[in-house]
């Protein structure tokens, strides 16, 4: 199964792409095949409908094409006020957008995967964040893993080499066993 991972957030100290990272780690060691992406190599505009006009962003048909070659994908996501970060949903949305042989890139979610784990400083762990990011994917046609984990005081749990501290790597392979029981489903 192959699988992209990454974190909706740009931030070189960011929590959530430690977390990331320990999901990329792990789903490789139960198997997957995985591409970790880091956001920041792929910068986008937010959408607007009069660069596309102009020619769509070369980013935007290489993210594509990494999904086009993956079963689904791993998130670790920020919660901005409740929300997904304007990152993701805009990540999302340009990738939503025609592909460079002109089908629909909608079609490039359909009927893939999604594994969605969160992390924030707060008690919650960017659990809201994930209520709306299941909605918008299951919305671009996507099967979201209904495992789900959300890291709180996420300052908290790592250790000085960025590593995530054990007691959650359970709750991280679960997420990514329920992601990969839908291949063999
Ligand atoms: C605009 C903004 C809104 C935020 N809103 C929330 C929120 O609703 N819930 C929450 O748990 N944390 C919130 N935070 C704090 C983030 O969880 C925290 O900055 C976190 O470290 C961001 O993720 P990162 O470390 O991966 O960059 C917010 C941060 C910003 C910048």
């Amino acid at each position: 199964m192959k699988l992209l991972v990454f974190a909706g957030s740009l931030r070189k100290a960011s929590l959530n792409r430690k977390l990331a990272k320990h999901i990329a780690r792990t789903a490789e060691a139960e198997g997957a095949e995985v591409i970790y992406l880091d956001l920041n190599d792929y910068p986008l505009p937010i959408y607007n409908g009069d660069i596309e006009d102009q020619g769509m962003p070369e980013n935007v048909h290489r993210l594509q094409e990494l999904l086009k070659h993956a079963d689904g994908f791993l998130i670790s996501t920020p919660e901005y006020n409740g929300a997904v970060p304007a990152l993701v949903k805009n990540t999302l949305d340009w990738m939503s957008r025609a592909q460079a042989n002109g089908d629909s890139g909608g079609a490039l979610f359909q009927g893939k995967v999604a594994g969605l784990c969160s992390a924030s400083p707060g008690a919650l762990g960017g659990l809201r964040s994930l209520l709306l990011l299941r909605d918008q994917l299951a919305k671009l046609g996507m099967w979201v893993a209904p495992s789900q984990f959300a890291l709180s005081k996420a300052s908290d749990q790592f250790h000085d080499d960025d590593s995530l501290k054990d007691d959650h790597h359970d709750r991280v392979r679960g997420v990514i066993r329920n992601v990969m029981s839908f291949h063999n489903a």
